[in-house]
C-alpha cells in the first residue's frame, strides 16, 4: 500500500482517534457517517491495520457528506487536532472486569499522551479506554491540562443502555426516556431511578397495562443488573463491544465540535463536599461544549443512590491509588 501523505494544513473540526481497534475504527466510521467531524485521523502503532481501516472507510467517503479520513502509525497525523479520543488499550476478555485492565492501559496512556500533546497542544482530550474513570484521572495528571479539557466517555453508554431497556419495558421510544447511570463506568455504576422519567412522567409513577406501577423493585433490579452485565454478555458473545460505544462517543464529539452545551454523564474530576467525593473522576450530568466538560450539574438523588455513588467513587479512588495516582 503506498505511503498515505500526512496532510499539512487542515480545516478545523478534526478528531484524532488513538487506536484503530474495533472501538476506534467503529468510532471513526460513526463520527463520519453522522457528520460529527469533518476530518478524522486514526493513529495506531500497527501500520497495516490503521492504513487498512482508513482505506476501508475512505472508499465509502463518496457516500458521506464532506469528510476526510487518514490513518498512520506516525503520531504526526494527529497534528493540530481539535479533539483527541483515546481508545487504544488491552481488550477486555470474557470474565475480565474493566478494572483488571487498569495497569496496562495507564501504562499506555503514560507512553502515548505526551507525544500527542506535542503535536496537538490545543486539543481537548476524551478518554474511552477502560477503566475509563481511572484512565481519565491519570490523563489529567499526566497532561496537567485543566480538568474540563480532559474527560472520559463515562456512563453515556451505560445511560443509553438503561434508556433502551426502560423503553423496551414500557414500549415507548427510547428518545422519550430520560434516565442516568452515574458513578463508575463499570461494576459499581448506579442507575438513577428516582430522577428517571418517561415523556415527563416520573418513571416510578409509570403504570403498566394492568394499571399498576410497572417499574417495581424487581423490574428495576433486573434492568439494573442487565445494564451492568451488558458488556460482559456482548464480550462473551462476540469478543468486544463497539457499535453502541462508537455511537455514544460520537454523541460527545458532536457536543464538543458543535459547541452544543449538551448535558451528558461524562467522567470528570469531582471534588465535591456535598457529594462527599473528592479527588476522583466519575460520571455526573455535565454540560459539554467547545470548552470540554465545563459544568457539572447537581442532580437530585435518593439517599440510597447517593450512598452508592459515594461507594463508586471510593472504588475508583482505590484503583487509581493502587497505580500511584
Ligand atoms: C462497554 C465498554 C466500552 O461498556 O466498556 O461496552
Amino acid at each position: 500500500m503506498t505511503e498515505t501523505p500526512v496532510p499539512t494544513a487542515r480545516p478545523s473540526s478534526t478528531v484524532a482517534i488513538i487506536g484503530a481497534g474495533s472501538v476506534g475504527a467503529t468510532l471513526a466510521y460513526a463520527a463520519l457517517v453522522r457528520g460529527a467531524a469533518r476530518n478524522v485521523v486514526l493513529y495506531d502503532i500497527n501500520k497495516a491495520k490503521v492504513e487498512a481501516e482508513a482505506a476501508d472507510i475512505g472508499h465509502g467517503i463518496e457516500f458521506i457528506s464532506q469528510a476526510t479520513i487518514e490513518g498512520s502509525d506516525d503520531i504526526e497525523i494527529c497534528r493540530d487536532a481539535d479533539l483527541v479520543v483515546f481508545t487504544a488499550g488491552a481488550k477486555q476478555h470474557p470474565g475480565q472486569s474493566r478494572m483488571d485492565l487498569a495497569a496496562n492501559t495507564v501504562g499506555l496512556v503514560k507512553k502515548v499522551l505526551p507525544s500527542v500533546m506535542e503535536v496537538a497542544p490545543n486539543a481537548m482530550h476524551m478518554m474511552v479506554t477502560n477503566p475509563v474513570d481511572v484512565v481519565t484521572y491519570a490523563a489529567q495528571q499526566i497532561t496537567g491540562l485543566p480538568p474540563s479539557h480532559v474527560f472520559g466517555s463515562g456512563t453515556v453508554l451505560d445511560s443509553s443502555r438503561l434508556r433502551y431497556l426502560i423503553a423496551r419495558e414500557c414500549k415507548v421510544a427510547v428518545q422519550s426516556v430520560h434516565a442516568y447511570v452515574l458513578g463508575e463506568h463499570g461494576d459499581s455504576e448506579v442507575p438513577m431511578w428516582s430522577s428517571a422519567s418517561i415523556g415527563g412522567v416520573p418513571l416510578l409513577d409509570w403504570l403498566g397495562e394492568d394499571g399498576e406501577p410497572l417499574f417495581t423493585d424487581a423490574v428495576r433490579s433486573r434492568i439494573g443488573r442487565d445494564v451492568v452485565h451488558a458488556a460482559y454478555q456482548i464480550i462473551e458473545g462476540k469478543g468486544a463491544t463497539n457499535y453502541a460505544v462508537g455511537l455514544a462517543v460520537t454523541r460527545i464529539i458532536e457536543a464538543v465540535l458543535r459547541n452544543e452545551h449538551r448535558v451528558l454523564p461524562v467522567s470528570t474530576r469531582i471534588d465535591d463536599d456535598f457529594l462527599g467525593i473528592h479527588d476522583v473522576c466519575l460520571s455526573m450530568p455535565t454540560v459539554v461544549d467547545a470548552g470540554g466538560a465545563v459544568r457539572r450539574l447537581g442532580i437530585p438523588m435518593s439517599q440510597h443512590e447517593m450512598a452508592r455513588v459515594q461507594a463508586s467513587g471510593r472504588s475508583i479512588r482505590e484503583a487509581a491509588r493502587s497505580l500511584g495516582f
